[in-house]
């Protein structure tokens, strides 16, 4: 099929963001336009479909994504906003900034959009298709760049429907991104503003408004990375992987429908077998879990495609020795 008559592009019309909003109430993918770039947007309160964003991006790792919102009120229901954040958000929002911040309880966003962490990056697009998406959907939309794991951002819709193929139902064409590359990413939950990646809006810009900036990696004040952010959350608890036999007082943690016996309690991440859904799981699962009345967790064999890939490497790393 050429890019051309791709039924899924349609132009941003009134009618197609109302279309686009229907699809993603209903659980499906939307490709939209922002600022920087096309995100692939989801309903970032539902694990299931945030799963289903990771599947279409094919990455084999769970790296946790940017929740977008209309603006700084909606924002402040998903995390904790202090005065230095408000401040942040009054002076770059709408815009290529995210912001990092605690994880507001009950806030409904999806554990596995922050990959398991205690923290949300959150933006508010500028874009107006992006604005009139949000608006119309009612729910904070995760959205990384709408290309598989590995390709460039995309800044034209052609582009997205020619790398994501099935993984998404429409996409909204509003012409080029303007900014084009990807937003700022601030962590603000520290001491120090640290920027983890530079994007739209310049370190420069951000210290003439909030005071001096740490840059993640460059600065011994600033440990935390993004890559070794996603890395952050592992249980208290020790874990096993392939597991088979229980050993005393140890939690499970199963995949599919055949589960041995003798665990002090099991959770199972997909009893079909469903990778997608055991994404979707995983870090409530371990959560629940990872409780002082257990010995460890042992979880089953889980296999090592599709999202199994991105499952392993964050099981491995919760397995690896603790310093
Ligand atoms: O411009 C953009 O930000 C685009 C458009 C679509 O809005 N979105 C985007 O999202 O680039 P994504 O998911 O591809 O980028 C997420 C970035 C990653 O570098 C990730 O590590 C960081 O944000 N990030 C997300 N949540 C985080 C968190 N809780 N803590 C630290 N870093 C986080
Ligand atoms: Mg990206």
């Amino acid at each position: 099929m050429s890019l051309e008559t791709d039924a899924r592009i349609v132009p941003a019309t009134p009618e197609a963001i109302a279309k686009a909003a229907r699809a993603l109430r209903g659980g499906a993918l939307v490709a939209f336009p922002t600022e920087t770039v096309y995100g692939l947007g989801g309903d970032a309160t539902s694990d299931a479909v945030v799963a289903r964003i990771f599947a279409a991006k094919g990455r084999p790792r769970f790296n946790p994504l940017i929740v977008h919102m209309p603006d700084l009120a909606e924002a402040e229901v998903i995390a904790l906003f202090d005065e230095r954040a408000r401040d942040a958000a009054r002076r770059f929002w709408p815009g290529p900034l995210s912001l990092v911040l605690s994880r507001r309880a009950g806030g409904g966003v999806s554990l596995l959009a922050s990959a398991g962490l205690d923290t949300v990056a959150i933006r508010v697009p500028a874009h107006p298709v992006a604005q009139a998406l949000l608006r119309a959907t009612g729910r904070p939309l995760a959205a990384p760049s709408a290309n598989r794991s590995g390709r460039v951002s995309p800044t034209e819709a052609a582009h997205v429907a020619a790398d994501l193929g099935d993984g998404v139902a429409l996409v909204l064409d509003g012409g080029r991104c303007p900014v084009g590359v990807e937003s700022t990413v601030l962590d603000l939950t520290g001491a120090t503003p640290t920027l983890l990646r530079p994007g739209g809006v310049t370190v420069e810009a951000l210290a003439a408004a909030l005071g001096p900036i740490a840059v993640a990696g460059a600065d011994p004040a600033a440990p935390r990375s993004p890559g070794q952010l996603a890395s952050h959350y592992a249980p208290a608890l020790p874990l096993r992987m392939n597991a088979v036999e229980a050993q005393p007082g140890e939690a499970l943690l199963a995949f599919g429908a055949t589960v041995s016996g003798g665990f002090a309690e099991v959770l199972n991440l997909s009893e079909r077998g469903d990778l997608v859904e055991a994404a979707a799981n995983l870090f409530t699962m371990l959560r629940r879990l990872d409780r002082p009345g257990f010995t460890g967790i042992a979880v089953m064999r889980i296999p090592e495609h599709g999202l199994g890939q991105a499952i392993n490497d964050r099981l491995r790393r919760a397995a690896a020795p603790r310093s």
